[in-house]
């Protein structure tokens, strides 16, 4: 069992280079399977999700190597279209390789994926989206079987912008005949970083980005270099540490451009941030001041800064109140930061957390990655030592945390 223990250390500063995005990457690793040849990834982050979908490919018998930040993935003609239980449930995001799977292969055969410390997490919208292209499945025995002869282009309007169901209508469209139109499409820059992949391997998909994506079957596709975009959500996560902390510092390599919104609720509560010319730059005068959040799909405030923001509003002055409008139930980690001190009550798919000057370390523990993430930042902050329990979920999308945080003043250490 991983345990990260952090004591406070004073204001940070310095320079952390943001490493590239995880809920990028592990989509473009995916999307591999659309074509035969070798494929180069550069800027991909070392951290166990990428493993994980590493040793997906490979169970399909693909090929994937790992040099410094750099994948080369290797698709041989002939693989065998099928994801195990022990790799979806250990990475739920597994499930985006059914769509190019689908279109590649004629038939796929998947876990069904289980709940999570999110609750439960449906694929409906995935299956629907894959149905209505021509698909067809059968469910028996934990697995889904999907076939699909012919997939043909048409028009998808889904119910909510999920980021997933976008992505593996999007890369199972591409080799869709005809012309396939995704309506209420999420918007995240993720899936705009999947489509100029895409488009780069030789499909023709216009308004990624936007609510509406259109895509224009293509015959066949081909292996490429991409560079992989940085992660929004560990630039976030140094900002939220910076809040706590206090101090300066620059995100080298981050994108103010993916982090509008995050960048102007921060500096509501006494964040200063601005583009700056290798990244992003922030720094925290004093103490934080609370304001409210609500999470929605891109651009607004993202579900996963969620917790990051409740450390922040934990030790700022003032009352927020936090609405989760994504993921019913994400504030399992609540309990943890009232255990070191903080007032927080939550109701449904609220949270009131009322500032208090100052948090006290203890041992807590992480549920997922971000409550991981932000149980360390709270930490930065709270009198005395915070041991982290289950921090190798941290270790799922953040990429030499402890290492980072330790380079620019903070007190911190494995184990
Ligand atoms: C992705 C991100 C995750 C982020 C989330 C929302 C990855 C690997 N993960 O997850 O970090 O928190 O976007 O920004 O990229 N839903 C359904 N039916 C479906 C699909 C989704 O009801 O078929 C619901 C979900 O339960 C949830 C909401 O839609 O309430 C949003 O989920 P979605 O956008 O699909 O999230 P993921 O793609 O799983």
């Amino acid at each position: 069992m991983e345990r990260i223990t952090v004591r406070p250390n004073g204001p940070l500063a310095g320079t952390v280079r943001i490493a590239g995005a995880k809920n990028s990457v592990l989509k473009l690793m995916a999307a591999t399977v659309l074509a035969e040849g070798t494929f180069v990834l550069r800027n991909a982050p070392r951290i166990t999700d990428v493993g994980c979908m590493t040793e997906l490919l490979r169970s399909m018998g693909l090929a994937v190597d790992r040099s410094a930040d750099v994948l080369t993935i290797h698709r041989p003609a002939e693989i065998t279209p099928e994801a195990p239980y022990e790799l979806v449930e250990a990475m739920r995001a597994s499930i985006v390789v059914f769509g190019p799977l689908l279109a590649r292969e004629g038939w796929a055969r998947v876990a069904l994926p289980g709940g999570d410390d999110f609750g439960p997490r449906p694929i409906d919208m995935h299956l629907q989206s894959l149905e209505r292209l021509g698909a067809t499945f059968e469910t028996a025995h934990g697995y889904i079987e999907g076939r699909a002869e012919h997939l043909v282009g048409t028009r998808l309007l889904l119910e909510f912008p999920s980021v997933g169901a976008t992505e593996n209508a999007l890369m199972a469209a591409v080799l869709a005949k005809g012309e396939t139109v995704i309506e209420n499409a999420a918007r995240e820059p993720e899936i705009a970083d999947l489509a100029a992949f895409l488009n780069r391997m030789g499909a023709n998909v216009v308004g990624a980005g936007s609510s509406t994506i259109t895509v224009e079957g293509v015959e066949e596709l081909s292996p490429v270099e991409h560079e992989v975009i940085p992660d929004r959500i560990e630039a976030a996560t140094f900002l939220a540490a910076l809040g706590v902390a206090g101090g300066e510092l620059v995100l080298e390599g981050a994108r103010p451009d993916h982090m509008d919104m995050l960048m102007q609720k921060l500096g509501e509560m006494g964040v200063r941030t601005s583009s700056h010319p290798d990244g992003v730059w922030g720094m925290a005068p004093g103490r934080l001041t609370s304001a409210d959040i609500s999470t929605l799909p891109y651009p607004g405030i993202a579900t996963d800064y969620k917790p990051l923001f409740v450390s922040m509003l934990a030790v700022a002055e003032g009352v927020g109140i936090v609405a989760e409008n994504i993921f019913a139930g994400r504030f399992r980690y609540v309990d943890e930061l009232v255990r070191m001190g903080a007032d927080i009550r939550t109701e449904d798919h609220y949270a009131i957390v009322r500032g208090v000057p100052r948090l006290s370390g203890a041992p807590v523990r992480a549920h997922d990655i971000r409550a991981g993430a932000a149980l360390v930042v709270a930490g930065l902050g709270a009198e005395g030592e915070t041991v982290v329990a289950d921090a190798d979920h941290i270790d799922r999308g953040y990429e030499r945390f402890v290492e980072k945080l330790r380079a620019v003043g903070a007190d911190i250490e494995r184990g």
